[in-house]
């Protein structure tokens, strides 16, 4: 099922619960939140409190995307915070992959496995059957606004065979650029949760850009041709 991620580091933070309000009526079911360190990225964002107000905000999902390294020291909090769901970086666990998805579990979320466009789907193949979705990133992480990387299209187009070849359930997250103008394409090589921050966020239009994103979406999903 196709789902828009509204990625709320392009939002206006003085009035965030407005603008996850609007994004939601134009038809985006997730709410994706960037969390960021200063050290696995060159960027500092926001953390479990914000979290914690989203949390009293709205019933979507809020897709924690934890761009820090050591994540599993945070996991406690964002689960105290009210995350559904939580991915980490490959880059950031290496071996220590598989315990942060088992102690995310154990914290009641969802777990989720994030790749940089430099790195391959052989880093996670081990760990597929045990994830709700992976999220390849089609930009560096650190920062909304970039130019979409169609090198991440091949990983994605890769995931979906190995989901089908070996009758795993996990969900395929694309995020970085993901805009009108490239969404079909993400959308034929096989994902399906579309993140989109700057594409979706923009004063008096929110609404008109996340049902724009989501049309466009939906005709190049393979079952509606
Ligand atoms: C990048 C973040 C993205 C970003 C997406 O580091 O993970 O979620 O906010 O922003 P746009 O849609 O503007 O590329
Ligand atoms: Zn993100």
């Amino acid at each position: 099922m196709i789902e828009l991620a509204f990625s709320i580091l392009a939002s206006d933070f003085s009035r965030l619960g407005e603008e996850v309000a609007t994004a939601a009526s134009g038809g985006g079911t997730v709410v994706h939140v960037d969390v960021m360190d200063g050290h696995f990225v060159p960027n500092l964002t926001m953390g479990p409190p914000v979290v914690k107000s989203l949390r009293a905000a709205t019933r979507l999902p809020l897709d924690c995307h934890l761009m820090i390294e050591n994540p599993e020291k945070f996991i406690p909090a964002f689960a105290d915070a009210g995350a559904d769901w939580v991915s980490v970086q490959q880059e950031a666990c290496k071996e220590r992959l598989p315990d942060a998805l088992e102690m995310i579990v154990k914290h009641g979320m969802k777990p989720g496995v994030v790749i940089n466009p430099d790195t391959p789907v052989e880093n996670i193949l081990k760990v597929l059957p045990f994830v709700h979705h992976v999220l390849v990133m089609s930009v560096f992480p650190g920062f909304g606004g970039q130019s979409f990387m169609p090198i991440s299209l091949d990983k994605i187009r890769q995931l979906a065979q190995i989901r089908k070849a070996q009758d795993l359930g996990f969900r395929i997250e694309v995020d970085g650029g993901v805009a009108h103008d490239t969404v079909a394409s993400v959308v034929e090589a096989g994902a399906e949760l579309l993140v989109a921050g700057s594409a979706v966020f923009a004063p008096g239009k929110t609404r008109q850009n996340a049902e724009d994103l989501l049309r466009l979406a939906r005709a190049a999903a393979p079952n509606s041709k």
